[in-house]
């Protein structure tokens, strides 16, 4: 059976010193849930040197990058840095990248191919527009390749609501019929995310089709991380 996934996307909610302490607290426990599931942690930019030792079997998540090559863009951090940096994943696309920075899914489509250019694997977050926010990728992802593809109802993240299973199941489905017909070459791995909390997680794991799931708030809380693996 393979493993589920659950990444941890920290946002900004610890600090660079809790980031850390988080990590060493808990290094032991964090390597016991990855017996039965695989587990990608995504701190902050600046967190993610100082952390990669300190977690073992657990793969390292950036929550953004830049969507061009080396150059004059100040402020961004290259998808070549993060490669250097040991990082596996990259989410890009989350609804709080879209409404806050503006970002287009034209962006997040050229974040994609910067990521696969140096090998990693982007976590393409979409909410219930994924048919219009997948187009601009399909159109570059030309060749054979792997995505995570992250389903985020924008009002499902961080109010405690879930959608009902059925129209999860829906959406998912919605999802890969758009990739057999759009990018049959692009092999997606589906994630849900979205108030996933040890209150929600019971019902939304009998969703079968489901490949893991993308966790905030509650994945920054130890004892609440390891209720939702387990
Ligand atoms: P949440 O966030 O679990 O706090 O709702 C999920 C996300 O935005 O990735």
């Amino acid at each position: 059976m393979n493993k589920k996934f659950y990444v941890a996307n920290w946002k900004t909610y610890l600090s660079h010193t809790q980031a850390i302490t988080f990590c060493k607290n808990h290094a032991q426990e964090l390597e016991q849930l990855t017996k039965n599931a695989s587990l990608i942690m995504c701190p902050s930019f600046t967190e993610l040197a100082t952390i990669k030792p300190l977690l073992k079997n657990i793969s390292l998540g950036a929550q953004n990058c830049s969507s061009f090559e080396a150059g004059a863009h100040t402020g961004d951090v290259t998808a070549q840095t993060l490669q250097e940096l040991c990082v596996q994943y990259c989410i890009i696309g989350h609804s709080e990248c879209r409404k806050q920075y503006h970002e287009t899914s034209q962006d997040v489509a050229q974040k994609a191919l910067r990521l696969l250019e140096v090998g990693i694997t982007p976590i393409l977050c979409v909410s219930d527009e994924h048919e219009n926010e997948l187009k601009p990728v399909f159109e570059v992802l030309t060749k054979s390749t792997h995505l995570i593809i992250a389903y985020e109802p924008i009002w499902a993240i961080g109010t405690g609501k879930t959608p009902t299973n059925q129209a999860i199941e829906s959406t998912l489905n919605a999802i890969k019929a758009q990739f057999q017909t759009k990018a049959p070459q692009v092999t997606a791995t589906l994630l849900y995310g979205g108030s996933v909390a040890p209150e929600t997680i019971q019902e939304l794991k009998k969703i079968t089709t489901l490949d893991g799931f993308l966790i905030g708030k509650a994945s920054t809380d130890f004892q609440k991380l390891k209720n939702i693996v387990e």
